[in-house]
């Protein structure tokens, strides 16, 4: 077992390649990181009705959400208390109640357990079913339609956790009047990496892309001279993150994404939607914050346009599974609808033609990482260090030129003080006292 305090130095920058292989520490993972955290589950356009429901995971945790008669939302572990068996099966609906397929152990809309076949021959009439229904997801948090589940009770309230990420998040989710909507159904797919990896570059790596993704990009413009990415150095793009722990994100700004990004379609609907944006988010955010951005630890989006977000489900320290939807205004006519679930699947999709490129790199990591020498080789995390603003640009909290690794330090400092099992009430503060703190300590370095 690796030194968890010596894993990763986000104030000196540089991680050890350990924290993206090692099993104990995966198994420290489940339960300090993914077991204390605010994780995605469902968006509201996903359960239109009462009974309602869908299957999604908490990390490795299979849990049914449930759209409840009243109208809130619950969730609980998809595991039958009698054997453990999945008490539903079915990737998402409409029901009353749910039984297990074993057994025959019904559970009703809150997970509660409602019926055991034979009761009174079986069970002599003896067993307590107010003991025995399915555990549930303590906390749900709505925000602005969007579902996130906790099982613990000490993260703080959802709208701290989010802290400074609220105004990005809110970028994307309100800039439309009537509010976003998830194309029906999940993509689904595998990756042999890390979950980090995924998770971070969604966060920090605008680096990657005019080198990665240099030939999508030629061909999704028809432009021999495209890169992946804004590659003017001197782009007045932004990373940014909640003053340097946790969530994090990026962009380069415009107004609306260009037409070839776009089609045509989208793109003269969105002319016509520019007043609306302004009024919803303001100008400052229309024409600079259509961001990429992890939510800590595994919920990522790309901006509008791409419009893909995803949860990254950890399967092991080698391997995750992409749940991804496509995402667009409820609002839009059916051809600009269906242009833009087009534009996530050419893009950002299991073969779109950017994901693959990232999928490419991330598996390649995770097999040199095979190798005791390359898994004993620290990775340098240091671009920008030092250089990080406060309250610039119109832009609340910390932030850094697009080319930095600022929010992946701060993805990794949040990493570090949850995995080493530090209490929330100790991790959550207002962090200018404690980021002046960490200058001081990358000076001294
Ligand atoms: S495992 Fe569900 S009823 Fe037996
Ligand atoms: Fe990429």
């Amino acid at each position: 077992m690796i030194d968890l305090n010596t894993m990763v130095d986000p104030d000196r920058g540089w991680n050890d390649p350990r924290i993206y292989t090692d099993q104990d520490l995966y198994e420290r993972e489940l339960e300090y990181v993914f077991g204390r955290t605010w994780l995605f589950l469902a968006h509201d356009s996903q359960l239109p009705k009462p009974g309602s429901f869908i299957q999604t995971y908490m990390a490795e945790d299979p849990v049914l959400v449930v759209r409840q008669r009243d109208g809130s939302v619950k969730a609980f572990l998809n595991q039958c208390r009698h054997r453990g068996m999945r008490i539903c099966r079915t990737d998402a609906g409409t029901s009353k109640t749910f039984t297990c397929t074993y057994h025959g152990w019904a559970y009703d809309l809150a997970g509660n357990l409602i019926n055991v076949p034979l009761e009174e021959v079986a069970y002599r009439n003896e067993i307590d079913k107010s003991r025995w229904g399915a555990l549930k997801v303590l906390r749900i948090a709505n925000y602005r339609g969007f579902c996130f589940g906790t099982w613990s009770e000490e993260t703080p309230e959802f709208e701290d956790y989010l802290g400074d990420m609220a105004f990005y998040f809110d970028a994307v989710v309100d800039r439309f009047a009537s509010g976003l909507e998830l194309v029906p159904g999940t993509t689904k797919w595998v990756i042999d990496c890390n979950w980090k990896f995924a998770a971070e570059q969604f966060a920090s790596d605008m680096y990657h892309a005019p080198v990665s993704h240099a030939s999508a990009m030629m061909a999704l413009t028809d432009d021999p001279n495209a890169s992946g990415g804004n590659s003017n150095q001197n782009a007045p793009g932004r990373q940014f993150g909640d003053n340097g722990h946790g969530s994090g994100g990026f962009f380069s700004p415009q107004a609306v994404m260009p037409a070839p990004y776009l089609g045509d379609a989208t793109y003269a609907w969105m002319k016509t939607k520019e007043e609306e944006h302004i009024e919803q988010v303001g100008i400052d955010r229309v024409l600079k914050v259509n961001n990429h951005n992890t939510i800590f630890p595994n919920f990522s989006w790309l901006a509008f346009g791409l419009s893909t977000m995803r949860v990254w489900h950890p399967r092991g320290p080698g391997q995750i599974e992409v749940w991804a939807w496509s995402y667009r205004p409820k609002d839009a006519p059916d051809d600009v609808k269906a242009e833009m679930r087009k534009m996530t699947q050419r893009t950002f999709s299991p073969a779109g033609s950017f994901e693959t490129d990232d999928g490419e790199n991330w598996t390649e990591i995770q097999q040199v990482l095979r190798g005791h020498k390359a898994r004993t080789t620290k990775f340098h995390t240091g671009m920008g260090l030092g250089h990080d603003e406060q309250d610039v640009h119109g832009l609340p909290g910390s932030s850094n030129h697009v080319y930095a690794e600022h929010a992946a330090r701060g993805f990794y400092r949040r990493w570090r003080d949850l995995v080493t099992g530090t209490p929330w009430a100790r991790i959550q503060k207002p962090d200018r006292a404690r980021d002046a703190a960490d200058s001081a300590l990358a000076e001294e370095a």
